[in-house]
């Protein structure tokens, strides 16, 4: 069957169960691979996107419980021409090793200064604290949430 879903803005039609995983659709069918897949056990983060501005696990969210909702993946926040300003600051901060978990802590991010622009430190590390690095880039990927935090607050 086939299920109606808005992604960054635009509405897809995929043909897929309802009980898919996001993270599978997004990959497979729309070919946005921002988002990973880490565990697939809603442990690591790596497969974080936003459902109408809350960070949530894409690898264990269904499909169908996503017919009217608002979903933003990396590929939704900036382009190569014009960056979002945490995808600047992670560039700048040099706060990716291997990249891997980088969609997720940006993402949970991205929710984090939508709903507080200005955080203190212990609260940028409390909200991407559930977000795994094995690479244990966590200071960097701080810096940089801070840093895209004042650039915001300059524009
Ligand atoms: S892949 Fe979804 S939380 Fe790890
Ligand atoms: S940069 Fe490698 S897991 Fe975070």
């Amino acid at each position: 069957m086939a299920v109606s879903l808005k992604v960054n803005g635009a509405v897809r039609s995929v043909p897929a169960e309802p009980d898919t995983p996001l993270l599978y659709v997004l990959r497979n069918d729309l070919e946005l691979n921002g988002a990973k897949f880490g565990c697939g056990l809603s442990q690591c983060g790596a497969c974080t996107v936003l459902v109408d501005g809350k960070a949530v696990r894409s690898c264990v969210t269904e499909i169908g419980t996503l017919a009217n909702a608002e979903i933003t993946t990396l590929e939704g926040l900036g382009t190569l021409e014009k960056p979002h300003a945490l995808q600047s600051a992670f560039i700048a901060e040099q706060a990716a090793q291997c990249g891997y978990c980088i969609n997720g802590m940006i993402m949970s991010a991205k929710a984090l200064l939508d709903r507080n622009p200005r955080p203190q430190e212990s609260e940028v590390r409390d909200a991407l604290a559930a977000n795994l690095c094995r690479c244990g880039t966590h200071n960097r990927i701080i810096r940089a949430v801070l840093r895209a935090s004042r650039e915001m607050g300059r524009t």
